[in-house]
């Protein structure tokens, strides 16, 4: 179990983590919050490459920090920016990896086999990185956060510039890993927490606004999502989400405490969410 514990980190005077607390048990939790909401500064603080202004991190109760190569043996981290020698095959890469966790080439080469074969790139095991695709590479970047087996992995963004097709086989692979593991992936795309996350955590001002199951989420919203006429006029507490469309015709898709005198009630989603906790972020 990791626990985060009344963590702050500031840049400059600028407060992007206030005062969080979180805990992480087994399973895949999901960050997610729009462009600068502080993403890659937590990960990165669960990753030991900055550290917390104030409070602590603790695995299993132990100090992060304090822990140092133990914490980082059991931790795989795939940053937003994955940096890769586009020369290199991926089974080059992946072996030179190893090399630098101390796993030397014999023992490396099964180990690397056995993981591409896992990400679905065993037949391009051999191929330069260059001529992958930007999912191809992502998996690539998956197998290296497991070179060490790890009880932690954490994913900044891992599905960002995919294909719908890739980022579907994305989420499938990590969903499979997360059986005895802790995974913590960034995204703003909420179809990718949707049906993979066990929790959502949605972040605001350097704070934990959600952290619930997608199904609790949504749930939450239950009636009070509607579909009203594009004439509709928003009152005070009601929130515009988005226009939909469907079959040429054009309607509103509402958050309204109450129910509109016009329009109907439909299933809210995990979307409605993302929107009603970041709709005034909006210009
Ligand atoms: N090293 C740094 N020096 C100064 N400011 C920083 C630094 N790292 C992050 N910030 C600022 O902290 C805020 C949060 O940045 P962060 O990268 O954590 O957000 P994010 O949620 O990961 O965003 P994105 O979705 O764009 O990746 C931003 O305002 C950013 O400019
Ligand atoms: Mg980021």
């Amino acid at each position: 179990m990791l626990n985060l514990d009344h963590i702050s980190k500031s840049f400059g005077g600028h407060r992007v983590i206030d005062d969080l607390s979180l805990t992480f048990d087994l399973g895949v939790h999901g960050l997610l919050a729009p462009n600068g909401a502080g993403k890659t500064t937590l990960m990165q603080m669960i990753a030991t490459l900055i550290h917390p202004d104030s409070g602590s991190i603790t695995w299993q109760g132990q100090d992060i920090l304090a822990m140092d190569e133990d914490y980082r043996g059991l931790l795989g981290y795939l940053p937003q920016k994955f940096g890769f020698y586009p020369d290199y095959s991926a089974t080059e890469f992946l072996i030179y990896i190893a090399a630098l966790q101390g796993i030397g080439r014999r023992q490396a080469k099964p180990l690397v086999a056995d993981l591409l074969e896992m990400v679905g790139l065993g037949d391009r095991a051999g191929q330069r990185m260059k001529t992958f695709s930007g999912g191809m590479i992502q998996r690539v970047g998956l197998a290296q956060t497991m070179i060490n087996d790890p009880d932690l992995i954490v994913l900044d963004e891992p599905t960002a510039g995919l294909d719908p097709r890739e980022r579907v086989r994305f989420r499938s692979l990590v969903h499979s890993l997360a059986q005895d593991r802790i995974i913590i992936l960034s995204t703003h795309i909420v179809s990718d927490l949707e049906t993979i996350a066990d929790r959502v955590i949605m972040l605001k001002d350097g704070r934990v606004r959600c952290n619930l199951s997608p199904g609790r989420i949504s749930g939450r919203l239950e009636g009070k999502i509607f579909l009203v006429p594009t004439g509709y006029r928003l009152e005070e507490g009601q929130a515009l989400l988005e226009e939909e469309h469907e079959g040429g015709e054009t309607s509103l898709r509402i958050y309204s405490p109450w129910p509109p005198d016009q329009g109907q009630v439909v299933t809210p989603n995990l979307e409605d969410a993302f929107l009603v906790v970041y709709g005034d972020e909006r210009s």
